[in-house]
């Protein structure tokens, strides 16, 4: 695992946010509000860097050079169905970013992911690419995303989710070791269904109410 592109976000709210989610009796509602929050703070440890320029400004006593965000225009790209659980939350701290969505599912018998939806701003080249999934477990399902992103021309590419297995964090930086991950908990292995252990289940049934 290489530790330069592995950032493990340790908040003290994130981690018992997360906590919460892993409950196997915490409802519906709570489960998609706290997603929602924890996509939030992760939007902020991942745009931390974003780069500054100062900008002439007036405020009611003087003039002065203010720092703001310099040009880097972001796109939000969710895996669907799951990663839209991050959406808001990061739309809350960028409301101007555009979304790409991916529609990819699991297929149950190869696990590989199939694509049937994908819808992009057209210049993804000049843009920073945020792909989000709260679970990366096998792998499958962002590499294909981050393979599909790069062939619609995205080169500055960062992967969000909440929990990572080891075994896709492996196959995601081998496929992908141009593309930081950020993650809040890497769990001990996938079962034999896949399923992240300890984990928190099926993250899309959870946030949906489909089980
Ligand atoms: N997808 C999920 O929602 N949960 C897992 O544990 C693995 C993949």
């Amino acid at each position: 695992m290489s530790a330069e592109t592995l950032h493990l976000v340790g908040h003290p709210l994130v981690q018992h946010k997360l906590s919460l989610m892993r409950e196997r009796d915490r409802s519906i509602k709570s489960f998609r509000e706290l997603l929602n929050e924890i996509g939030m703070l992760l939007c902020y440890e991942v745009t931390r860097d974003l780069p500054l320029e100062l900008v002439d400004i007036e405020t009611p006593i003087a003039a002065m050079k203010a720092p703001m965000i310099a040009g880097k225009k972001l796109t939000l790209a969710p895996i669907l169905r799951a990663g839209v659980g991050f959406l808001d939350g990061m739309l809350a701290l960028v409301p101007s970013a555009r979304v790409a969505h991916i529609g990819l599912y699991r297929d149950p018998k190869t696990l590989q992911a199939v694509e049937y939806f994908f819808k992009a701003p057209q210049d993804l080249s000049d843009r920073m690419v945020i792909l989000m999934d709260p679970m990366l477990a096998t792998g499958n399902s962002a590499c294909a995303a981050a393979a599909l992103l790069k062939t619609r021309g995205a080169r500055d590419i960062r992967f969000v989710c909440l929990l990572a297995a080891p075994e896709g964090i492996a196959q995601f930086q081998n496929e992908h070791p141009d593309i930081p991950i950020w993650t809040a908990a890497v769990d001990e292995k996938l079962n034999d269904h896949s399923y992240i252990v300890p984990g928190l289940g099926d993250a899309g049934d959870r946030m949906f109410g489909t089980k």
